[in-house]
């Protein structure tokens, strides 16, 4: 394949992951319960009954983890700090070897060269504070600072970006929503109150950072281009709708200071917001990371589904009931899918960039793409052309972006290693490098030498 367009000077190039997908350990050094550790053990959550109880056990295995980073020539790497180790129980004073881990990885980072990115929440909360109402409490939002603290007092001095939060929308609708993620609770849209207090432990994490950090500080959103099926009105309607929902519920109040139109969820209100919260909310930040896997094509409802069970939010949750979705996802036709079933779309994120640019205009920040890359079928000594073919497609879709002036500072392919993907555990893997599960064995993919020779070439 050819090499890609030169990138722009100082351009970050990294890899991905996250605490509970990687590490396993999950007793180790104190560490508490975290909602996946106990969402994993129901029987039905998650595939095959799959765990991360072990997961890469990275935990152990990091130094060779940091070694395939660098053999890879990547600058960056991203990952997040499990709530858990630091705090067991989610509130009181630092666990000293939680925070030992992360320390001794970032020191290594540093060493070989590559810039620590870290993200504080990546859906890992201490199962004492679900106890309590998880993100539907707005002191879990309170609780979430305090841990922000913690960790910026021991690493504020080395961290080239934190990251907040990641992706909240799929936290609050895959967790509070429909209950196919942890914490596993079905509340529909009375789920609301959840992204609001999401969004408000950033806010009140922000301030925190900047007295501690010299990093910069982002907040990381997944978002996708919305089709409608057809051009009808219903289904352009339905489109706005999927696109308020997925793409303005947690950028608007971030990048906006307010919340998006949700009357066509039927939601005229947001009780839980309080004064001053839009403003915490809104504080600036250096950066927007995005997360890029594939476009959502939608159409009109077919039925409108009852809403049922009891509401949090009062009068607007009443209101709720018998109000189903306004949209219907559709599938994507006539594009290669990953192992997932996913479509590669790649023009769809130069789509999403040039979209951001033009709704957001001088309000939108810098944006690191901080998650991209697909599921493929692999085994050890397979060559994974499907992934390499999906990178190639995005890196020049991006690299078009940033000539039409998106502001682009980097990209992290998701993933460095095959991980535990929540819902369907291990059977999809995302990895440049295959790991076997039984073994610990890792093993860099066809994708993993590409990229390396990209990243050369971009030198
Ligand atoms: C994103 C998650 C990440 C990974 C990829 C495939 O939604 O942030 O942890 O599971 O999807």
């Amino acid at each position: 394949m050819d090499a890609l367009p030169r990138f722009p000077a100082g351009f970050r190039w990294g890899t991905a992951t996250a605490s509970y997908q990687i590490e396993g350990a999950v007793h180790a050094d104190g560490r508490g319960t975290s909602i996946w550790d106990a969402f994993c053990v129901q029987p039905g959550r998650v595939k095959n009954g799959d765990t991360g109880e072990t997961a890469c056990d990275h935990y152990h295995r990091w130094p060779e983890d940091v070694a395939l980073m660098a053999g890879l020539g990547t600058d960056a790497y991203r990952f997040s700090v499990a709530w858990p180790r630091v705090q067991p129980d989610g509130r009181g004073p630092a666990n000293a070897k939680g925070l030992d881990f992360y320390e001794r990885l970032v020191d290594a980072l540093l060493e070989h060269g590559i810039a620590p990115f870290l993200t504080l929440y990546h859906w890992d909360l201490p199962q004492a504070l679900e106890d309590l109402g998880g993100w539907t409490a707005r002191d879990t939002a309170h609780r979430f600072a305090d841990y922000t603290a913690l960790v910026a007092d021991r690493l504020g001095d080395r961290v080239a970006a934190w990251i907040t939060l990641n992706e909240p929308f799929v936290h609050m609708t895959e967790g509070y929503g429909l209950g196919t993620h942890a914490p596993g609770r079905t509340m529909l849209l009375d789920a609301l109150p959840a992204a609001h207090h999401l969004l408000l432990g950033h806010g009140l994490a922000v301030p925190v950072l900047r007295e501690r950090v010299t990093g910069e500080v982002m907040l990381t959103n997944n978002c996708s281009p919305v089709w409608p099926a057809a051009g009808t009105p219903a289904d352009r309607a339905a489109a706005d709708a999927f696109d308020t929902l997925q793409n303005r519920l947690f950028n608007d109040p971030v990048l906006l200071g307010r919340y998006p139109d949700l009357s066509a969820y039927g939601v005229a209100e947001l009780p839980f917001v309080r004064d001053g919260d839009l403003a915490l909310i809104s504080a600036p930040i250096d950066g927007l990371g995005v997360n890029y896997y594939s476009p959502t094509r939608v159409a009109a409802p077919a039925g409108a589904a009852p809403h049922e069970g009891p509401s949090v939010m009062g009068e607007v949750g009443d209101r709720l009931q018998g109000v189903g979705l306004p949209f219907e996802d559709t599938p994507i036709e006539g594009y290669p899918v990953t192992a997932f079933g996913w479509p590669v779309v790649p023009d769809a994120l130069h789509e999403l960039l040039t979209g951001l640019r033009a709704r957001y205009g001088t309000a939108l920040p810098p944006i690191t793409i901080t998650e991209n890359g697909c599921s493929s079928h692999d085994e050890p000594g397979m060559s994974d052309d499907d992934r390499v073919a999906y990178l190639d497609g995005h890196l020049r879709a991006l690299h078009r972006a940033i000539t039409d002036g998106v502001d682009v500072r980097g990209y992290f392919v998701w993933s460095l290693l095959d991980n535990f993907e929540w819902a369907e555990g291990y059977s999809q893997r995302f990895g440049l490098v295959h790991v076997d599960f039984e073994t610990q064995r890792r093993t860099p993919k066809a994708s993993y030498h590409w990229f390396r020779t990209q990243l050369e070439a971009q030198r």
